[in-house]
């Protein structure tokens, strides 16, 4: 009898704040959110020792009267929503009216704020949820809040705490998410008493970009264009194709100016980059989702981190569809690069004295040659004579191994179709390959390496997909149907996708329940265990998607198969069959990376060079 008591207002918001304030970048993230809200124009963050010692964020936003001042500092008291109806449709970042109260309740809290027309401000100072002082203060119109000994009073959630090192990075990837989300707003970050950056506001998303992570990685985003249907309006940068990082941190995500968390579009996000991504690896996304704030929940995440979509198929497909897009558009502008003529300079110089190679390395080049016309290297007297031409750098080069890529014994080479004949316009000459692996050439823009393993991966794997997509894919019967078992959702999803794995040439049916019967696979497949091989498509597809289209399954299996076929890292290869490779490769829809998202290629501008040499500073 009378075991249960209410707790006492502090004790409820001690506990209410367990679930808003985790360490210090979340009390950044609330603050930082409420003075967003406020319309604040520029905002200055401080923090000491990671946050712990001191968080002080000051806004020059709206202020508040006195009256409002002490409001803030209730639980549940909020300016933001009014009723039920409201919540359904929140347009601030915050909507709770939790925050501050939880705040203060585990800290050594101040508070000053004025109105732009008061005249005087109002200060605050809250201990452990306990308010000490309230007095006039003589602040500049906005509001500034210091957060003090955070968790001073709560012993066991600071043994939580991380290093100060660590702390301070979580706190700055939260003003990075904020600064991003903002670029016309000013934010300043000052650690330990040292000045980490001063962000200007900005017109533009890619100023911001270009201030706080610099001119470099702006170049190797694309912008994300424009609608993605009519509900959902999907902009801000993506990372070149084969640009990627080994964690989420330059993975940024926001719907409705909100950063959030949601597994949801980066699942998206991943599955746009398809083959233009590797394994393990994140994208690099400042993904701006815009959406009716009817259609999204943002009430479902104690930190506000994550939101819930009510058409969630919806907002996949609408980011999938984005980022294919935007890749192949930035496709286009890298072609470019070796369309444009290569500059005469000083390599040209270099070339006209290499005289009898020379007259062999242009002929090769030539931009009307076809790969037939040309002559066979090891055939021409000289070249694979190191009696003939020792000194020269292009004649070395020059002097390619004799097995030929696609001389008898081998599969008939994939990569031979009608481009062959188009008239080649890429300008690019290429010198020489590297380690039996590295293809070095020179365009317009300076120097470009390409890993001809990954190339031709990139070749075979588009090569296979169109004749897919032309004509089906032609199967072969296993010598011994197999049967083999699978758990309840497995076969769910196999039963679901039955019909188009049979279109993509699995000869699979239904063998009783949870089991399955292969009898056929495509026949570019080299496997030697069907039901394992099976099993292995079900778990890499299952995450990609719930119901994969016919091409998305094949594409799969092709990424997958087509390693076994590429020229192998040392696999010599003829000079005209390097020119082929690469200008194969450059008609590809997505040359500049294997279809496991490896780069296939690394240009290095003069620009590059000229530093590395010491030539401008
Ligand atoms: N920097 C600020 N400038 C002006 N008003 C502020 C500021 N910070 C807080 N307020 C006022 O105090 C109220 C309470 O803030 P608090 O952060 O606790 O709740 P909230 O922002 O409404 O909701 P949430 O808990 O989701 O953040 C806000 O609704 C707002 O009216
Ligand atoms: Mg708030």
């Amino acid at each position: 009898m009378g075991r249960i008591r209410l707790l006492s207002e502090t004790v409820a918001s001690q506990v209410a704040a367990g679930e808003v304030v985790e360490r210090p970048a979340s009390v950044v993230k609330e603050l930082l959110e409420n003075s967003l809200d406020a319309g604040a124009r520029s905002i200055d963050i401080a923090i000491r020792r990671g946050g712990i010692s001191l968080v002080r964020v000051i806004d020059d936003g709206c202020g508040m009267d006195r009256d409002d001042a002490l409001l803030s500092l209730e639980r549940h008291a909020t300016s933001k929503i009014r009723s039920a109806a409201d919540l359904q449709a929140v347009a601030t970042l915050g909507f709770r009216g939790e925050a501050l109260p939880s705040i203060a309740s585990v800290s050594r809290f101040r508070l000053s704020t004025r109105e732009t027309d008061a005249i005087a401000g109002t200060e605050i100072i809250v201990n452990g949820g306990k308010i000490d002082v309230v007095r006039d203060g003589g602040e500049a119109p906005g509001t500034q809040v210091e957060v003090r000994s955070l968790f001073y009073n709560l012993p066991a959630r600071r043994k939580f705490l991380r290093s100060e090192n660590t702390e301070s990075r979580n706190v700055e990837h939260q003003i990075h998410l904020q600064a991003i989300g903002h670029p016309e707003i000013g934010f300043s970050l000052m650690r330990d008493e040292r000045i980490l950056f001063q962000l200007p506001a900005t017109a533009t998303l890619g100023d911001r970009i270009r201030d706080l992570y610099g001119i470099e990685l702006l170049q190797r985003l694309v912008e994300v264009n424009g609608a993605a249907s009519p509900k959902i309006g999907i902009s801000g940068f993506i990372g070149q194709a084969g640009l990627s990082r080994q964690t989420r941190s330059q993975q940024l995500v926001f719907v409705n100016g909100r950063a959030i968390e949601s597994t949801l579009i980066t699942g998206a996000v991943r599955e746009g980059y398809h083959t233009a991504l590797m394994k393990g690896q994140y994208p690099v996304t400042f993904l701006f989702v815009e959406i009716d704030p009817g259609a999204v929940d943002v009430n479902v995440h104690p930190a506000k981190r994550e939101v819930r979509f009510r058409d969630p198929n919806g907002v996949r497909e609408a980011v999938v569809r984005c980022i294919q897009q935007t890749l192949e558009h930035a496709r286009a502008e890298w072609q470019e690069k070796f369309r444009a003529p290569v500059p005469p300079g000083p390599a040209a110089a270099v070339s006209a004295k290499a005289a009898p190679d020379l007259s062999l390395r242009s002929e090769i080049i030539a931009p009307e040659a076809t790969h037939r016309e040309l002559p066979h290297l090891g055939t021409v007297a000289g070249i694979a004579d190191p009696g003939r031409a020792p000194s020269e750098i292009v004649g070395q080069a020059l002097r390619l191994p004799e097995r030929r890529f696609d001389s008898p014994g081998d599969s008939p080479p994939l990569h031979q179709h009608e481009r062959d004949t188009k008239p080649a316009q890429q300008q690019f000459e290429i010198i020489g390959v590297l380690s039996k692996l590295y293809v070095l050439m020179e365009n317009a823009s300076g120097l470009v390496l390409v890993d001809q393993h990954a190339a031709h991966e990139r070749v075979l794997f588009e090569e296979l997909r169109r004749r897919m997509e032309q004509q089906g894919v032609p199967t072969q019967k296993l010598l011994l149907p197999q049967t083999f078992d699978v758990p309840p959702r497995d076969a769910d999803w196999i039963e679901h996708n039955l019909s188009v794995l049979q279109r993509m040439g699995i000869g699979i049916e239904s063998f009783g329940p949870g089991t399955f019967k292969i009898d056929s696979l495509p026949s570019f497949l080299d496997v030697s265990d069907a039901a394992q091989f099976m099993r292995k498509v079900i778990d890499d597809l299952k995450s990609v998607s719930n119901s994969a289209s016919a091409m998305r399954l094949g594409e799969e299996m092709i990424a997958k198969s087509v390693c076994r076929h590429a020229v192998k890292a040392n696999d010599p290869l003829h000079y005209p069959e390097v020119e082929k490779l690469i200008r194969d490769l450059l008609d590809c829809d997505l040359p500049y990376c294997c279809p496991h998202g490896r780069p296939t290629m690394i240009q290095i501008s003069l620009a590059e060079l000229e530093k590395k040499f010491g030539r401008k500073i």
